[in-house]
């Protein structure tokens, strides 16, 4: 967070998974922070519930990051309860792995309009408040899409995008002192990877033999590297995209 200020965040996707543990980690330097969710309003709620007995402020706001009006929406609550949006996080994302011969013409559409058009529909909504100052937008990617594994083209084809937008983004929005950046985690202990049977999986064996550090990651281990990308300390880093993946690559 800035040293000078204390901001107001939004970060998508976080009831669960590694959009909580940032949700948790920017709250705990000061920044007001909106829990949005799509279907999880329990989730969203613990999140809020954790964040606020820790002295923090938060509130949960159901929105579905792939519609504009839903996502005008979530700004607008967020402008009414804790005033301009100066923090945005687009971590929502969806994933289904299959190989080329199952990715069907839905499941583009699913995961292109969540991860990819979602966080330009974000993106925007954070770009057209003229009342901002200096703001920073943290993308959500992955180290897929440095790893390349097998049976995740879709998803890592929408990352990639997600990368790309990031890097032409930041410099459309740098002359008016917004900064995108993203992050690329690698695999990680989730409610999203468990549901896909990731722990204790011949994949999570691989991924940790690979990864120089030697374990997954948690929802824990990116909160500190949003903050810091959030914050003024990052002031003159913009337009890049960072692995945080135990060295995973
Ligand atoms: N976990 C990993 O190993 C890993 C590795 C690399 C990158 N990542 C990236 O990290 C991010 C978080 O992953 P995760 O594993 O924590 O995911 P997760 O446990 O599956 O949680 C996904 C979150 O996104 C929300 N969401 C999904 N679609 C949405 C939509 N259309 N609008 C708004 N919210 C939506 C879900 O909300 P509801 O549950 O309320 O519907 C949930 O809060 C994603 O961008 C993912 O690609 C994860």
């Amino acid at each position: 967070m800035s040293s000078s200020h204390a901001r107001t965040a939004i970060v998508t996707g976080a009831s669960k998974g590694l959009g909580a543990g940032i949700a948790a980690a920017l709250a705990g330097t000061g920044a007001a922070v909106v829990v949005n969710y799509r279907e999880d309003a329990e989730g969203a709620e613990r999140v809020v519930a954790g964040i606020t007995a820790n002295g923090g402020r938060a509130i949960a706001v159901r929105a579905d990051v792939a519609h504009g009006d839903d996502v005008r929406r979530l700004f607008e609550r967020a402008r009414e309860e804790y005033g301009p949006v100066d923090v945005l996080v687009n971590n929502a994302a969806v994933a289904a792995f299959a190989p080329l011969s199952g990715i069907t013409e839905e499941e583009f559409q699913r995961e292109m309009t969540t991860n990819l058009l979602g966080t330009i529909l974000t993106t925007q909504a954070l770009a057209a408040q003229d009342d901002i100052g200096a703001a920073s937008i943290i993308n959500v990617s992955t180290a897929g899409t440095l790893t390349h594994p097998p049976y995740a083209s879709l998803y890592v084809a929408s990352k990639s995008a997600v990368n790309a937008f990031t890097v032409v983004a930041a410099k459309e929005l740098g002359p008016r002192g917004i900064r995108v950046n993203a992050i690329m985690p690698g695999p990680s202990d989730t409610e999203g990877t468990r549901a896909m049977g990731f722990p204790g999986s011949a994949q999570e064996a691989q991924a940790i033999a690979d990864t120089p550090l030697g374990r997954t990651g948690t929802p824990d281990d990116y909160g500190p590297l949003v903050a810091f990308l959030a914050s003024d300390d990052a002031r003159w880093i913009t337009g890049d995209v960072i692995l945080a993946s135990g060295g995973l690559r």
